[in-house]
């Protein structure tokens, strides 16, 4: 059987973006994006499901008094919606334990660089590439990494660097992110899970050949 997807989204969703065009594609091993949740009522992001055909739900930050209470529900939406495998896709608020211990090496983040640099609270969205500039690196890049207790601390699945570039600003830098690392390793990260290829130790996490 078919994994159950949700994508859960704050913004534009172009990374939910790249999954929809992935599963269209043949590209997702078997997969559903079964739903979309966004955390931000009028996110463009709940557009491109609705053009996709996705159902997609709205559970606002601003509803609830604690990240918590946010989190339980959601957990119980996911549980209604019968989810296999959540996709945190552009997901701005951080997700308390409730979320992990429901969904154990189930969550996958895709972070904008590559973990352990630029990451950890406060570091998203331009954020991550502002301090990528100043710090001065000449190479970032983008992780996927299943999602643990710790903020961007869990196991990595997948990394893709980028060139940064003279004269970048953060929004060129984080558009050429997007392009060659973002869009291409998520749906590949999903894909792989969907096939049950990936097998966590501890830190680690071990992709297993394709099945015969
Ligand atoms: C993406 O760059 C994603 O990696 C980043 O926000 C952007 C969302 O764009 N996520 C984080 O910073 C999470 N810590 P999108 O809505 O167009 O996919």
């Amino acid at each position: 059987m078919g994994k159950r997807i949700a994508v859960l989204v704050s913004g534009g969703g172009t990374n939910l973006q790249a999954l929809i065009d992935a599963q269209a594609r043949g590209e997702l091993s078997g997969g559903t994006i079964a739903a979309v949740i966004s955390s931000k009522p009028g996110a463009y992001a709940l557009e491109r499901a609705d053009k996709a055909g996705i159902p997609h739900f709205v559970i606002p930050r601003k509803d609830y008094p604690s990240n918590q209470a946010m989190t339980q529900a959601l957990v119980a939406k996911l549980k209604e919606l019968d989810i296999d495998l959540v996709v945190l896709a552009g997901f701005m608020i951080i997700l308390t334990s409730e979320m992990v211990s429901a969904y154990p090496n189930a969550i996958l983040n895709v972070h904008p660089a590559l973990i352990p640099s630029f990451c950890g609270e406060g570091c998203y969205g331009l954020h991550v590439h502002e301090k990528a500039l100043e710090y001065g690196v000449k190479v970032s890049g983008a992780t996927v990494h299943f999602v643990s207790e710790e903020c961007d601390g869990g196991p990595i699945v997948l990394q893709r660097s980028v060139a940064v570039e003279e004269g970048d600003t953060p929004e060129t830098l984080q558009r050429r992110i997007m392009e060659q690392a973002e869009w291409k390793i998520l749906p590949q990260a999903v894909s792989l899970f969907c096939q049950d290829r990936l097998r966590v130790q501890g830190r680690v996490v071990h992709i297993l050949p394709p099945k015969a």
